[in-house]
């Protein structure tokens, strides 16, 4: 995994996606009967944990597990944690979202920020439905079309540099397919990419490309957030980050 050069970037970024305490509020609202007396969380793909903690503070009588694939991100969690008070209620594991050491319906609700795509949103929520308790829910949020009929920039772009995004469309439909029940959606501001995300990213990335200088994976991907940052600037309202809300039925 240190060899991956998608997480030795993101590694050095200072945040790994858009988002921010509001929104993530936002959808937890969504979720009509948080469960009594605590309830388990997993926060699959948590990276930093800037999620977790805020889902920790939302709701304090919750129970966290919080995964990700690369221990480097999950000791920073542990110590937020610790800082913060709340080590006896988050856990930490290290593990691949799609195959994650946990029992069918372990869940009260599955928490998933920027991180569905990565295997492909309909294998994500196939596989995490089956973790979620019945009545449980589910947050992915990820980054989808807007319009069937994107610009050519946008196109061409992003068929090289995420291919597998969908139309926002195509997402509910997976949802329905799926058997659960779409509880909410919205789509997060394009100023809130800006501040949490690209704002902080720009400066940084000119720095990385001379440190990498020599690493040819790692420039196509500082090459390629330079471009996403460009192409979201010049066609925000064609694609963005949308967070969906689902319940399995009971
Ligand atoms: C865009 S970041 C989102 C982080 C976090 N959810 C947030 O919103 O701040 C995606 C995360 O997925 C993790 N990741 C990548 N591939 C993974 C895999 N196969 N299994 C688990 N986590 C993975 C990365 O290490 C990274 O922390």
């Amino acid at each position: 995994m240190e060899n991956n050069p998608v997480i030795t970037i993101f590694e050095s970024l200072p945040s790994l996606g858009p988002g921010d305490d509001e929104h993530t509020e936002k959808a937890f609202s969504i979720i009509a009967e948080p469960p009594e007396g605590g309830g388990e969380i997993l926060d699959v793909g948590c990276g930093r944990g800037v999620q977790t903690m805020a889902l920790a503070r939302l709701f304090p009588s919750c129970r966290i597990i919080a995964t990700d694939i690369h221990q480097p991100f999950l000791d920073v969690v542990d110590e937020k944690a610790a800082a913060e008070g709340f080590s006896g209620r988050i856990k930490t594991v290290c593990a691949s979202m799609d195959d994650l050491p946990f029992g069918e319906e372990s869940f009260d609700i599955i928490w998933a920020a920027g991180c569905a795509s990565i295997i492909g949103i309909e294998n994500a929520v196939r596989y995490w439905k089956k973790l979620l308790k019945p009545g449980g829910y589910m947050m992915i949020s990820d980054v989808f079309w807007f319009t069937d009929t994107p610009s050519d920039e946008a196109r061409e772009f992003f068929a090289e540099f995420h291919p597998a995004m969908m139309l926002e469309d195509k997402g509910f439909e997976i949802i329905r397919n799926a058997g659960l029940e779409l509880a909410g959606s919205f789509r997060l501001p394009s100023r809130v990419w800006e501040e949490t995300f690209y704002g902080k990213m720009r400066g940084k990335l000119g720095e990385l490309e001379e440190e990498y200088a020599d690493d040819e994976g790692a420039l196509m991907v500082i090459g390629g957030l330079k471009r996403q940052a460009e192409i979201f600037e010049k066609y925000p309202d064609e694609f963005g980050n949308t967070y969906l809300v689902m319940r399995k039925p009971l």
